[in-house]
């Protein structure tokens, strides 16, 4: 398989998609982003979470706002820290390269690179705008984000592009090959409260860091309740290491960008020969995925 690169906004869900890609995919590195908190926490918190779990993976700091507007948080869903729920040890301060100029060797030296997008799409955006030549290194990005049926920032609009409906609609239509996994599947797959248990049940404190950010996220996720709490960006992992769990649509998308109550909204649109389309999720195998999860979780039992 292709050298893995992640994009992310930790973030309670964004934590799990991280550890559970690393325990199936050869990640190469994270570039973190503006999103659930500032992307000083965002860093940071990827930082701890590698910490806790004692593995070395390289991680950058990217955009602190998006393309064009000012940057809106989901510190109600996160909390101040951006991932509230655990005591995470302290870790000593790092100093960034430009994620830009990190990105621009890996893809360089890598053969084929792809990308797993969990955040607002800022980064992604800026790196295909400014790098026209590597374009065709990228096999294709799995991006969490989108609704094709109601949102979860406002009545139209899922949080990540609402966030930044501009990158997202430049990333949409940019003819990388994308994979889509929003709304219409992540609200399918929840994770019930007895099954936290599991996190427990591993044993390290890796389990226990994830049973108690979970308790926080279960409390404070909009659409989380009594049938559980979407996991939302390990999907996108899912996604990609398994495809088969999912059902795909091809469809040709568009963002709306005005800055009324539909900013963020995703629309189909007539899929013209101009528009490339993406590759939407639009069902999932809820059970073969959770079975899929815990699976890969096992890599941080004791
Ligand atoms: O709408 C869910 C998405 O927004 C997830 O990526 C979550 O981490 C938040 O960023
Ligand atoms: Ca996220």
């Amino acid at each position: 398989m292709d050298t893995v690169l992640l994009d992310m906004d930790p973030g309670h869900d964004d934590a799990l998609a991280l550890l559970v890609a690393l325990s199936c995919l050869p990640v190469r590195g994270v570039t973190t982003v503006a999103g659930n908190q500032i992307v000083e926490k965002t860093y940071l918190n990827t930082r701890r979470i590698l910490d806790v779990a004692g593995i070395h993976c390289e991680v950058v700091r990217g955009a602190s706002k998006p393309l064009f507007r000012p940057l809106v948080v989901a510190d109600r869903v996160h909390g101040d820290s951006g991932l509230d729920g655990y005591d995470f040890p302290l870790i000593a301060p790092a100093r960034s390269v430009d994620a830009f100029s990190w990105l621009r060797q890996r893809i360089r030296e890598e053969p084929k690179v792809r990308w797993i997008a969990t955040g607002p799409l800022t980064n992604v955006a800026v790196w295909l705008m400014g790098h026209p030549d590597l374009r065709e290194k990228i096999t294709d990005i799995t991006v969490m984000g989108g609704a094709l049926r109601g949102g979860n920032v406002t009545r139209y609009a899922e949080f990540n592009f609402y966030v930044d409906p501009d990158a997202a609609q430049y990333v949409l239509t940019s003819g990388v090959p994308v994979s889509l996994v929003g709304l219409d599947v992540t609200h399918k797959a929840l994770l019930s409260f007895h099954e936290f248990y599991r996190f427990k049940e591993l044993r390290t404190p890796v389990g226990e860091m994830f049973y108690q950010l979970f308790a926080f996220f279960s409390q404070h996720e909009p659409n989380a309740g009594p049938e559980g709490t979407p996991v939302h960006d390990v999907l996108a992992v899912a996604a990609l290491a398994q495809p088969h769990l999912f059902q795909w649509t091809p469809m040709a998308l568009h963002v709306e960008r005005c800055d009324d109550e539909h900013r963020g909204k995703m629309t189909v649109i007539p899929s013209q020969g101009a528009v490339p389309g993406v590759n939407v999720a639009t069902d999932i195998d809820v059970e073969g995925f959770f079975s899929w999860m815990w699976q890969q979780l096992e890599y941080y039992r004791k």
